[in-house]
């Protein structure tokens, strides 16, 4: 049995408009904690990456826990139970949920520490881990029910999604055109355009750096966007609603271009657009939508097995590594869905 745990910790809070850097954290090595009753301990495989986390990192206020200084970096990860004291979990079981930067979790039935109930176990998993992680998990979820549920596209309709050549975006984007939709991304570089069209089967491509947003959307949808799914906020998101069509939906998913500016954001004048398309704009977070999770693994599984749906995961080798990957998704740095591999898959799990 192991008996090393690395781990990050939060060393400081970011100072503001500081982006997310190595130096927030600390690298240590921590014990393995011994397994209480009724709890289990988990072997970390891979982490998910997701802006939010940088935003746990800030004190103040916010939607979920905040992480304090000298705790673990809080991750959701995929992992293999090594050690079980319920019979609600065996030795091999894998699981999903939040593990941390750290290479073991040691998951409490009371609120002692880490609670077991953040964990779920993944009786499908297939390998490689970090498709059932990212495609087939979180990601795909929040794609899958933000986009059909509080969108609900029609065949025909065009959508046009931001930060396209991301994890949550690039797989917006695909469900997008699997449901018949005509599909626009923007994205910050040429090689990111060329690689959701020709890769990924958008039917055009935005570089948000180097061509005029307004110029592009009048071009690419004369008769307006039916449904915009935004990551990014700030004035990206304000062109685009300029372009809505009548009853367009807007989700907003994300805000990431605004996530270092201090002070109140300035609110998007073209806001007038919703009335005049009499559309809708509405926030949504994946946790609004457990219920049908079950739904949206049943097909993006079945999506994936057929080949329409391609996994984007974008690996980065290494616990050691988890400050870059992290920072990389407010540089552009990633390409699809960043995760953080920390040790190989486990012998014997099943393949799509
Ligand atoms: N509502 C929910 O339930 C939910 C759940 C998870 C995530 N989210 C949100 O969904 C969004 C995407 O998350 P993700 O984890 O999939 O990250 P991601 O899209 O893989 O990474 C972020 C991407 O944003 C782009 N970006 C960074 N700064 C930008 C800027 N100033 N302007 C325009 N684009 C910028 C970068 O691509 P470029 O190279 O194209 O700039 C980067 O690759 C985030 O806003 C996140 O907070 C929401």
């Amino acid at each position: 049995m192991a008996t090393r745990n690395r781990q990050w910790r939060l060393k400081r809070h970011p100072d503001p408009g500081e982006m997310m850097n190595r130096d927030l954290v600390a690298w240590g090595e921590g014990h393995i904690e011994e397994v209480p009753r009724g709890g289990i301990l988990v072997r970390t495989h891979c982490l998910a990456t997701s802006p939010a986390q940088f935003g746990y990192m800030k004190p103040g206020p916010g939607l979920f826990e905040k992480i304090h200084i000298g705790d673990v970096i809080r991750a959701r990860g995929i992992g293999q139970v090594m050690e079980s004291r319920t019979p609600d979990f065996s030795v091999g079981d894998i699981v999903t949920g939040s593990l941390g930067w750290q290479d073991y979790t040691c998951l409490h039935p009371e609120s002692a520490g880490q609670s077991i109930k953040t964990v779920q176990k993944e009786p499908h998993a297939i390998s490689p881990l970090h498709v059932t992680l990212g495609t087939l998990g979180v990601d795909g979820y929040t794609a899958y029910c933000e986009l059909i549920n509080v969108a609900k596209p029609k065949k025909g309709d065009t959508l046009l999604v931001t930060a396209a050549a991301g994890g949550i975006g690039s797989l917006v984007g695909q469900v997008g055109r699997i449901l018949g939709c005509c599909v626009i991304g923007i994205a910050g570089t040429d090689e990111k355009c060329a690689w959701i069209c020709d890769d990924l089967g958008f039917d055009a491509a935005i570089n948000y750096k180097t061509e005029d947003i307004d110029v592009r959307l009048a071009q690419l949808a004369p008769q307006g966007i039916d449904v915009f799914f935004d990551n990014v906020g700030g004035e990206i998101m304000n062109t685009a609603l300029a372009h809505i069509a009548l009853h367009a939906r807007v989700i907003i998913c994300g805000w990431i271009s605004t996530d270092y500016k201090e002070g109140p954001i300035p609110g998007p004048s073209n806001y007038t657009h919703l009335l005049l398309k009499r559309a809708s704009m509405i926030g949504t977070i994946v946790w609004d939508h457990i219920e049908d999770w079950p739904d949206a693994s049943r097909h993006l599984r079945q999506w994936v097995k057929d080949g329409v749906l391609i996994p984007t995961e974008d690996i980065t080798e290494g616990l050691e590594n988890a400050p870059d990957a992290l920072a990389s998704l407010f540089t552009g740095g990633n390409r699809g869905n960043k995760i953080i591999r920390v040790a190989p898959d486990p012998e014997g799990l099943g393949i799509l």
